[in-house]
């Protein structure tokens, strides 16, 4: 079965019919059928509409709007609509406002803004979500329940009394006495020794750089009083409609939110994606983000939001190019998500987002991008029967959060350029334009389907990430910085990479972290040299220790800086540019990009199931060197294409299905 229980595809967007008058409706639903609208999110911010007093509900206009959606073969994805509690709420409780780290109260007149830690507002969501379950509950339009909205966008953590309250608690359970907080948080330094619970806030403003152990809990705690909030509302929904599957939509590569285990507590994995059409690294970001969500639960997600065209959020918000929306939602659909959602079908007339891209612009149906709609619906009506097909991936990328949150701790590490999203990007772009399929996995997860597998950086590794990591057979790479701090947040006794040490056969003595723009040669024994910035390390190797690679020049000249034993290689530097390392731990592992050698710079090909998606980000045509023997047909096009070479237009794809060999 699908995402849902709709077939094929899904297409649609965010719909707020609550901004429009009902003759608008009429419109909406007649234009959504035209351009081949299967699916559109509702409700989202409609609390302050649906219960405009405590207790008291207004579901009238909902109950019209489902009916008509219904009525014109439109699913919905439906929200709970708790994501903006109401003025009524925030007015007699001010209290599950939002505080921040500077202790200011945040003001109601925007969005999203709640104590994650609130019984009030957490109470107030679970009545709203038993009222539109139970109202719901059998409604034919019904296909998904939608929980609040990007939980942490806005407010992805609050400091006030409450939340401390809340964080106590998380901190009972995790370090059970007042001896192990102080022991876990080494509160022997700069005198933080704490002899009373009532003592331990949240890492509030301070006057200098907080306890990083602190905060690496509050991280973890504010991940989960969030997720805390999502499971309350789930529950309900569970218990009305046990077998309508349940979502929050994410937000791509997000550092707040420990995505593993959110991704287990719901039943579909959707995600907002909103790729910078001024960034030339768009594509290659997007990618990333788009395995990550297929990696969350190994199954196909759903691109729940995307822009049409420009955003309004970013300082300057750069329109996408006639075909880019096209190029863009094919590329979600190539990496497993099982449809294209947009945020929002109809352009706002009023409030912050009126500026913002929709499927049906201000400009109405006489406009590019209202053809450019119609024409992308039609294309995935034409893909249908990729919905559901799954990817294989032979190499991993390993992401812990609980390592991003300690590494990124800010004014106390050994250097603050060591980004996480960045460390992944270094290892991904250049998979990524080999062809290579690409999983996201968490260190801890059995890794034996994989054939290589990448630790960009593993700071905080625990000896249940190194077990995990030493029993994996394949190749296996860990990058610098790491393996140097246990779960909470101290120094491994001897030094990095710790648990890994045996494994790896090295030892770090020193960082090197190097001043921007100051670069550092390395020299591989095959000749090949890089260039590293930002990291370097001052490394030895013990016993069987194979030296791949020298530093060359500068204090750590003929040092090692790249080693092997075994299968497993370390890497103590960041090279601009890892393709000689990369080529060679590919070759050994067996791992060839999907179309094999050969790629253009400009495509990004991927497989999924059967299907191959070959995609021109570029602006002029490129062939891809297919062998010959198997013919296929293009499913955009209906075309037949024999075996061999494929020539891919600027900005266009080609999704191609084998065609039968005849015996
Ligand atoms: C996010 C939100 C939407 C909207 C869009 C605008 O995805 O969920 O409500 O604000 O951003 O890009």
């Amino acid at each position: 079965m699908g995402l849902t229980r709709i077939p094929g595809l899904l297409f649609g967007g965010d719909y707020n019919p609550e901004q429009w008058p009902e003759e608008v409706w009429q419109e909406d639903v007649r234009l959504m059928a035209e351009a081949g609208v299967n699916l559109v999110t509702v409700a989202v911010f409609s609390w302050s509409r649906l219960e405009p007093a405590p207790g008291v509900y207004d579901f009238g206009w909902l109950d019209r709007v489902l009916d008509l959606l219904h009525a014109h073969g439109i699913a919905v994805d439906l929200a709970t609509a708790t994501a903006t509690p109401p003025p009524w709420l925030v007015r007699t409780h001010p209290e599950v406002q939002p505080v921040d780290a500077g202790g200011t109260r945040l003001e109601f007149g925007s969005r999203q803004g709640y104590c994650p830690s609130s019984p009030v507002f957490r109470a107030a969501t679970v009545r709203l979500a038993r009222a539109m379950a139970e109202r719901y509950r059998a409604h034919p339009a019904l296909a998904m329940w939608h929980i609040s909205n990007e939980y942490a966008d806005h407010t992805a953590e609050c400091y006030c009394a409450e939340s401390a309250r809340d964080f106590r608690r998380w901190l009972q359970a995790r370090h059970r006495s007042l001896d192990g907080l102080n022991a876990a948080w080494g509160t022997s330094c700069w005198g933080q020794h704490y002899t009373d619970w009532t003592q331990v806030e949240p890492p509030r403003k301070a006057p200098g750089p907080v306890n990083p152990a602190q905060l690496l809990d509050w991280r973890r705690f504010s991940s989960d009083a969030l997720l805390a909030c999502f499971e309350a509302e789930r529950a309900v929904l569970k218990e009305v409609t046990p077998d309508v599957p349940v979502t929050t939509n994410f937000m791509s590569v997000l550092r707040d939110l420990d995505y593993w285990s959110w991704a287990a507590a719901e039943d579909v994995v959707t995600d907002d994606a909103y790729p910078d059409p001024a960034d030339p690294r768009a594509e290659v970001k997007a990618a990333l983000s788009y395995d990550l969500m297929r990696s969350l639960k190994r199954q196909p997600w759903l691109l729940l939001e995307s822009a049409p065209s420009a955003v309004s959020w970013r300082a300057v918000n750069v329109p996408k190019d006639p075909g880019v929306m096209r190029l863009h939602s094919l590329q979600a659909l190539a990496h497993g998500s099982d449809g294209v959602m947009f945020f929002q079908w109809r352009q706002a007339r009023y409030g912050p987002e009126k500026f913002h891209s929709a499927m049906l612009p201000h400009g109405g149906t006489g406009t590019r991008q209202w053809r450019e709609t119609l024409a992308l619906g039609a294309d995935v009506r034409r893909l249908a029967e990729v919905a559901g097909t799954t990817t294989a991936a032979e190499v991993a990328l390993l992401l812990d959060w609980d390592s991003w949150w300690g590494l990124e701790a800010p004014e106390s590490m050994p250097s603050d350029r060591l980004r996480l999203h960045d460390l992944l990007l270094s290892w991904y772009a250049p998979l990524h334009s080999r062809g290579v399929a690409v999983d996201l996995a968490p260190p801890g997860r059995d890794l034996s389907g994989y054939r290589l597998v990448i630790a960009p950086n593993l700071y905080l590794c625990t000896a249940g990430h190194a077990a995990a990591l030493a029993a994996f057979p394949g190749q296996l790479l860990v990058g610098p910085f790491s393996g140097v701090v246990d779960a909470a947040d101290q120094v491994h006794d001897g030094g990095a990479p710790g648990p890994l040490r045996e494994l790896l056969g090295v030892r770090v003595e020193e960082w090197r972290p190097l001043p921007d723009g100051v670069t550092q040669e390395v020299l591989t024994t095959t000749g090949a040299l890089l260039t590293a910035r930002t990291w370097t390390e001052w490394l030895d190797t013990c016993g069987d220790t194979e030296v791949l690679a020298r530093y060359r020049g500068g204090p750590l000249h003929g040092r090692p800086a790249v080693t092997r034993r075994g299968a497993a290689t370390y890497l103590s530097c960041l090279p601009e540019d890892p393709s000689p390392l990369l080529d060679d731990l590919l070759a050994a592992a067996g791992v060839t990009g999907v179309t094999g050698p050969g790629l253009p710079a400009d495509v990004e090909a991927c497989r999924r199931g059967p299907y191959l998606f070959l995609l021109n980000h570029g602006t002029d045509p490129a062939t891809v060197p297919l062998p010959a023997g198997t013919g296929f047909t293009d499913l955009l096009t209906g075309r037949p294409l024999p075996g061999g070479p494929v020539t891919v237009g600027p900005r266009d794809a080609v999704v191609l299905k084998p065609r039968p060999t005849t015996p």
